[in-house]
C-alpha cells in the first residue's frame, strides 16, 4: 500500500518572516485534522529552510529543497550541495521541475547527475516530468515523458528506487489554472508505471510514489487524489495558503 504524499513547492515565493507565519498556520491546523495516512512535506527557499526546520521540529512535517547541484562542493557560485541541504534538516529535494528545464535549461543529464547524487546521499529525489502544452497537443506525451524517465534514471539501481518519488506535472497545467483531468493524470501516471516496471520491475512500479501536479487546489483535490495511481500531489500556489493545503491534506487522508 503506497502512503500518499502532499508536497507544497513554494517556488520563489516566501521570505524568512512569511515562512515563519504559513508554517505557524499548518502546525496549528495540523493539530486539528486528522492526516495520519499521509505523509506532508514542504519546501520552502533555501533562505527559509535551516529556520523552517527548527520551527517543524517534533511535528511531523517534512522538509524538502527545489533543487541543488551533484558537485560535493567547490567553485560553482550560487549552487547549494547535498550535504548543505541534509544540514539544513531535509530529507527530499524536488529535481527537474519544468521551471529548471524550461527557464533555466536543465538537461536530462544534468538532472540524472542530481538524481544519482541526491540518492547517494540519503535524500528522497522527486523527480519530476512533464510534457509542454504543443507534445500534449501533438500526441508526443507518452514520448516525451518516457525519455525523461529513462534519461532521469540512467544508472540508478533498483534497490536505490527506495528514494525516489516521480512526479508527474503537465507544464501547460502548472500555475494556469488548467489541471489534466482526473482521467488523463491517470492514464499517465499508469503509464508511468509501466515505464518503471520496464525498466526494472513490477514490484518497483507498484511501491513507486508518483505525485500529480499542476493548479492541484482543495476544489479539485479530491477527484484527482481519488485515482488508483495517483499517490498524492505537489503542489505550488494552492500550498502557499494554510487553508487550502490543510484542506488538500485531510481530503488526501478520507481517500
Ligand atoms: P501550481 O500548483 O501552482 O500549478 O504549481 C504546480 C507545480 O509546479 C508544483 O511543483
Amino acid at each position: 500500500m503506497r502512503r500518499k504524499l502532499i508536497a507544497g513547492n513554494w517556488k520563489m515565493n516566501k521570505d524568512l518572516q512569511e515562512s515563519e507565519k504559513l508554517v505557524s498556520e499548518i502546525i496549528a491546523g495540523l493539530k486539528k485534522i486528522e492526516y495520519d495516512k499521509s505523509d506532508v512535506l514542504i519546501c520552502p527557499s533555501f533562505v527559509s529552510l535551516s529556520d523552517t526546520y527548527k520551527q517543524i521540529s517534533g511535528t511531523p512535517l517534512n522538509l524538502g529543497a527545489q533543487n541543488m547541484y551533484f558537485e560535493n562542493e567547490g567553485a560553482f557560485t550560487g549552487e547549494i550541495s547535498a550535504n548543505m541541504i541534509k544540514s539544513a534538516g531535509c530529507k527530499y529535494v524536488i529535481l527537474g521541475h519544468s521551471e529548471r528545464r524550461n527557464i533555466f535549461h536543465e538537461s536530462d543529464e544534468l538532472i540524472n547527475k542530481k538524481v544519482i547524487k541526491a540518492i547517494d546521499s540519503k535524500l528522497t529525489a522527486i523527480l519530476c516530468v512533464g510534457e509542454i502544452l504543443e507534445e500534449r497537443e501533438s500526441g508526443k506525451q507518452n514520448e516525451v515523458v518516457k525519455s525523461q524517465i529513462e534519461k532521469g534514471l540512467a544508472g540508478v539501481s533498483s534497490d536505490k528506487l527506495i528514494n525516489l518519488v516521480i512526479a508527474y506535472e503537465p507544464v501547460w497545467a502548472i500555475g494556469t489554472g488548467k489541471n489534466a483531468t482526473p482521467e488523463e493524470a491517470n492514464e499517465m501516471h499508469k503509464f508511468i508505471r509501466e515505464i518503471i516496471s520496464d525498466l526494472y520491475n513490477k514490484n518497483a512500479s507498484d511501491e513507486m510514489r508518483i505525485l500529480y501536479g499542476g493548479s492541484l487546489n482543495d476544489k479539485n483535490c479530491e477527484e484527482l487524489l481519488s485515482q488508483s495511481d495517483i499517490d498524492g500531489g505537489l503542489i505550488g500556489g494552492a500550498s502557499l495558503k494554510s487553508e487550502s493545503f490543510l484542506k488538500i491534506i485531510e481530503t488526501s487522508n478520507n481517500i
